[in-house]
């Protein structure tokens, strides 16, 4: 696998090498940060290329202190042996996990049971990571626009006869070639049956006229992540009943968007997402029953199979609050979520026309919640139904 930080870490001290620990001793006396980092060896950069190193640890990444990681067991010794608690991300990387036990364990002896205490690391940096600085707003539209580019040059080039995975070559030549790193996540590039397969991601299947094509792709830039999905038909045209679950999915996610707001609660998009739906499946005669009914039985789930929303930042399904139903947190300046409505009718279901069998449809989109709303991060790739119809082949 290629190297890739782990997020919680780059998000503090920026940096993207192997092998390093960053250690925050607030008031010790030689300073607060302390890096710990692979030492500089010609040997080894000849085969693995440069090293930040001890000196590049201080001048580049600002740490007041900068040492070897071989030295990092006596240092942590040395730093807890006053210090009255120890936040610290276990489970993750089994080499630090060995050192911090040797060193608790045998700080503990000498100090007493239990001192320092061992807290979880991750709800401070999560609690952070959810709200993005002005900075990470900064790579984020990077990202979202290079997406977005990639996005409208994959529609161009949609042709009955063409397989998935020219689609997909065309976004990560788009990403590669405008910067990104690469793809945030496996794009999916589903056509026909494959985009009501969520996690498709084989992208192998020659595209038929009269297929919707769902495309699911997004680049990462510095660590963040673009989520954005489009879904066109692979003839120019969408067949009426296409037309149909597209219009609604469209529908529903522009209501979703309108709830993305400070002081919204989290639900709120979905809440709204759901009631378009419900109302659209009724009027269409896809689902049997009253909207009332369909929403509280939660028939809708039958073709609307996910949330509407997820955090978006360092990793793609970004870490937030929001465990349970997420019914009592609010939206607030600074977050980045997805709106992302969908409806997949599974090709063998026969409770609706033959005609809605085997469609689906996903709009998504990356939103930042502002002072007076929302900025919607990758509204530059069209949605609108004829936008998308004049676009598909065009490049
Ligand atoms: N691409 C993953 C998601 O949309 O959540
Ligand atoms: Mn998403
Ligand atoms: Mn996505």
């Amino acid at each position: 696998h290629p190297f890739r930080p782990d997020s919680d870490f780059y998000y503090l001290p920026g940096l993207d090498e192997p092998e390093a620990v960053a250690v925050l001793a607030p008031g010790h006396r030689r300073g607060r940060y302390w890096l710990f980092v692979r030492p500089r060896l010609p040997e080894r950069e000849m085969w693995e290329g440069p090293r930040v190193g001890l000196a590049g640890a201080r001048a580049t990444h600002g740490a007041d202190v900068s040492l070897p990681l071989d030295d990092l067991e006596p240092a942590l010794e040395r730093l807890l042996a006053r210090a009255p608690v120890l936040h610290y991300t276990a489970g993750r990387h089994p080499h630090t996990d060995r050192v911090v036990e040797r060193v608790l364990r045998r700080v503990r002896r000498r100090r007493g049971r239990g001192r320092p205490e061992l807290r979880e690391l991750a709800p401070a940096v999560h609690a952070m990571r959810v709200i993005k600085s002005a900075g990470e707003v900064r790579v984020l539209r990077r990202a979202a626009r290079i997406s977005c580019a990639a996005h409208r040059a994959a529609m161009g080039v949609v042709a009955p006869g063409r397989f998935e995975y020219e689609i997909e070559a065309v976004l990560e030549y788009e990403f590669r070639r405008r910067g990104a790193t690469g793809p945030a996540y496996p794009s999916i590039v589903g056509s026909g049956p494959n985009a009501c397969i969520l996690h498709y991601d084989r992208n192998r299947r020659r595209m038929r006229a009269g297929d919707l094509l769902l495309v699911d792709a997004g680049c990462e830039v510095d660590c963040y992540s673009a989520d954005v999905t489009r879904t066109v038909p692979v003839g120019g045209r969408f067949t009426r009943a296409q037309r149909d679950i597209y219009e609604l999915v469209l529908a529903a996610q522009s209501a979703a968007l309108a709830r993305v707001a400070p002081g919204r609660s989290f639900m709120s998009p979905h809440q709204v997402a759901v009631r378009v739906v419900a109302e659209g499946l009724a009027d269409l005669g896809l689902l049997p029953g009253s909207v009332a009914e369909i929403i509280e039985t939660g028939a809708y789930r039958r073709y609307f199979t996910h949330r509407t929303s997820h955090w978006l930042g360092m990793d793609v399904h970004d870490v937030g609050p929001g465990a349970g139903d997420g019914r009592g947190l609010r939206l607030r300046q600074g977050m980045v979520l997805t709106v992302e409505p969908g409806l997949y009718i599974q090709p063998g279901d026969r409770t609706v026309p033959r005609a809605y069998r085997g469609l689906g449809v996903r709009i998504e989109d990356d939103v930042l919640v502002t002072a007076g709303g929302r900025e919607v991060l990758t509204a530059s790739v069209p949605k609108g139904a004829v936008a998308v119809e004049r676009l598909v082949g065009a490049g």
